[in-house]
């Protein structure tokens, strides 16, 4: 588009230029002036005046021809790239799309084994076919531990490789903004419990009802909240408040955990990136909740991001539309 800017540019560059030196050529007192005055030299004659000016013309419009074909060269070098990156992008979604369904078909054939030595090892732990010994508890308790681990792999990989392949559609409805926090701090509070943490919920009188996909949410919040609670040590807080700014809703979720530093604050959101934080921790993760949280949130049009200082807690933001319109 700039290019043929500049095409057209040099073309009427030249053409005034040449008209220019033409209107000079034909007016030869004047042009006899400027000629004279740029070169310093008073006598000239008509011919030579006539001649100098036809080689100016000649000059500008050979200058001109030659810009104009560096030009359309340039024009036809970006349509020849525009084609490669076409083609390239073409088979990117091709590729995309392989992965896809060797991430369903995989997950479901890998699924059904996976069940099948989680439910084994819990009947096994509940010495529903005998009594085990200390060491049989411990190794099938590792059956069992790491099963969960793999299942939940493969079920945070399938969604975020749906998310991705924009195979996931919001299902906007109307809710009250209290009740999803409510719903939320159902599954929340327990885990709590268990590592005595405090866990706070303020919201804002001004939201009340918003118009959101609220299953989405949930799950955003959710990984979020469960982060915030799996890596802050017993006796700390978790903190989530509700805010209005502008059309827009903030929530903000602030643990007294490790904290994060500023490398380690540049690439959590990005999949299986995980800090230090986890060492000897019960449950380890699959470093993918993040970059979920992050692709849910951007496909409702907002925006996720992380405070923290290290040794103090984190403070994870969420800044959202209220009432999303699905077209823009
Ligand atoms: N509140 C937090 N405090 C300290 N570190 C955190 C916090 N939240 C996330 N992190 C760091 O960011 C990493 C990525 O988080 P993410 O939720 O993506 O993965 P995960 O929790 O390890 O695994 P999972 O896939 O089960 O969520 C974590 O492993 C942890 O190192
Ligand atoms: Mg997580």
């Amino acid at each position: 588009m700039d290019t043929n800017k500049a095409t057209n540019r040099d073309l009427v560059i030249g053409i005034i230029g040449g008209l220019f030196v033409l209107y000079m050529a034909h007016n030869f007192d004047l042009f006899e002036y400027v000629v004279s005055y740029v070169t310093s030299h008073e006598s000239w004659e008509a011919d030579e005046l006539f001649i100098l000016s036809v080689y100016l013309t000649v000059a500008l419009s050979v200058f001109s021809f030659r810009r104009w074909k560096e030009a359309l060269e340039e024009i036809d070098k970006r349509k020849a790239l525009e084609k490669d990156l076409i083609i390239a992008k073409n088979e990117a979604d091709t590729a995309n799309r392989t992965k896809g369904k060797f991430l369903a078909d995989m997950s479901h054939e890998l699924r059904t084994p996976l069940n099948s030595i989680i439910g084994f090892s819990e009947m096994l732990l509940d010495e529903a076919f005998g009594t085990l010994d200390k060491r049989q508890n411990r190794y099938v308790n590792n059956i069992h531990k790491s099963g969960n681990h793999l299942l939940n792999l493969i079920n945070q990989l399938l969604d975020l490789s749906k998310i991705e392949s924009g195979k996931v559609e919001l299902h906007l409805e109307e809710f009250e903004i209290d009740i999803l926090f409510e719903e939320i701090n159902e599954v929340l509070d327990p885990l709590a419990k268990r590592k005595y943490i405090d866990l706070t919920y303020v919201s804002d009188p001004q939201i009340r009802v918003v118009n959101m996909d609220k299953i989405k949410m949930k799950q955003i919040l959710f990984n979020l909240a469960s982060n915030a609670l799996k890596f802050t040590p017993e006796d700390g807080s978790v903190d989530i408040g509700v805010q209005k700014k502008g059309d827009l809703m903030q929530i903000c979720i602030t643990d007294s955990g490790p904290g994060i530093d500023e490398q380690g604050l540049k690439k959590i959101f990005e999949p299986f990136e995980q800090l230090g934080t986890n060492e000897g921790s019960e449950y380890k993760g699959t470093g993918l909740g993040l970059a979920i949280v992050r692709e849910l949130v951007e496909m409702q049009k907002g925006h996720v991001w992380a405070e923290s200082e290290p040794g103090k807690g984190t403070s994870f933001f969420l800044e959202l539309p209220m009432n999303i319109s699905i077209d823009g």
